[in-house]
């Protein structure tokens, strides 16, 4: 288990004051880059479509952020509950909701490890769960699992769209390594020393960074694939683990915060890194470039028994 120096109740405070705080930009500066998400999310997109949509079904997305996987599903006639530990979050997640004019989504503020889910027993045919476990204390992920057991219909479907780690991360091949080198400087050049001497950063993002804004929250960290394991043994069946993104998403996400023309070009290099990341999982698994605190955003399926 990872060592905390600070207890669960503090956690969850620091994670409720930087999503209210900087949610709303994070939201915002996705909007910058269409083309870019539309390029490095449309496999998945299918993927999670496939997997979880239901006609007429019912879907649970926790840790819904400002809510636009709700209103993909809620759009294709699925009614849908998000949850959320933001107001600010929730507040954008509500505007979507009126823009969109739709009476078959709902969202609701409240801590997860704390939500009460009773009313909502065996209510759900899917649950996605996107970018949220990472930003919950590992010895709290269980209860997490235990509440989507008992809100989802036997049978139900999950995916989980989340950063893994292997606990006892190995070496790779001496292949994989030299690829992980390469692939790694490339991108710390590009996304971290050009753009700083350069003055690649746009006045907004600085602005951001000044008041105390970065891309990551303050606790969150990749899911022991393990502990994931662990969790599930009980209520559900690991369908499908799949490495989605490498260093692509991370890249894309530095983009976000460079001006215009900057910008223009470091989305065209995002879309190549997302090739070179497909290229990398196929050749490799993805656990060979796991490392105590990388990122490797991956999918998983799972089956509720
Ligand atoms: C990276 S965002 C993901 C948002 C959305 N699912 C997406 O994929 O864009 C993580 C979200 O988890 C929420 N969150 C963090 N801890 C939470 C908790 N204990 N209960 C509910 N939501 C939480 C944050 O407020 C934030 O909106």
């Amino acid at each position: 288990m990872t060592e905390k120096a600070i207890t669960n109740e503090q956690w969850h405070e620091d994670e409720k004051v930087w999503w209210n705080k900087y949610g709303h930009y994070m939201t915002f500066q996705w909007t910058l880059t269409p083309e870019l998400n539309e390029a490095l999310r449309s496999d998945m997109r299918d993927d999670y479509t496939d997997f979880l949509h239901k006609p007429s079904g019912s879907l649970l997305d926790i840790g819904c952020g400002g809510g636009w996987l709700s209103m993909h599903f809620a759009m294709k006639g699925m009614n849908v509950h998000g949850v959320d530990l933001s107001q600010e979050q929730i507040n954008d997640a509500n505007v979507l909701k009126e823009k969109h004019s739709l009476q078959n989504v709902s969202f609701e503020c409240c801590d997860l490890v704390q939500w009460d889910c009773q009313k909502f027993e065996q209510g759900f045919d899917s649950v996605f769960v996107s970018a949220f476990l990472h930003h919950v204390p590992e010895d709290e992920l269980q209860i997490i699992f235990d509440k989507i057991a008992s809100v989802l219909k036997p049978g139900g479907r999950v995916y989980l769209y989340e950063p893994l780690c292997e606990s006892a991360p190995g070496q790779g091949s001496p292949i994989s390594r030299g690829v992980d080198f390469l692939y790694k400087a490339f991108v710390y050049v590009f996304s971290t020393l050009l753009p700083k001497h350069l003055g690649l950063y746009n006045e907004e993002y600085i602005q951001n960074v000044e008041r105390g804004y970065q891309m990551c929250s303050p606790h969150e960290r990749p899911v022991e694939l393990d502990v994931l394991k662990k969790c599930c043994r009980d209520s559900f069946d690991i369908i499908e683990v799949k490495g989605r993104h490498l260093f692509s998403l991370g890249f894309a996400m530095h983009s976000m915060g460079l001006k215009e023309t900057a910008r223009a070009i470091y989305s065209k290099i995002a879309v190549v890194l997302y090739w070179a990341d497909k290229c990398v999982f196929r050749l490799f698994r993805w656990s060979d470039f796991s490392q105590p605190k990388r990122f490797i955003l991956c999918s998983v399926k799972l089956k509720r028994r």
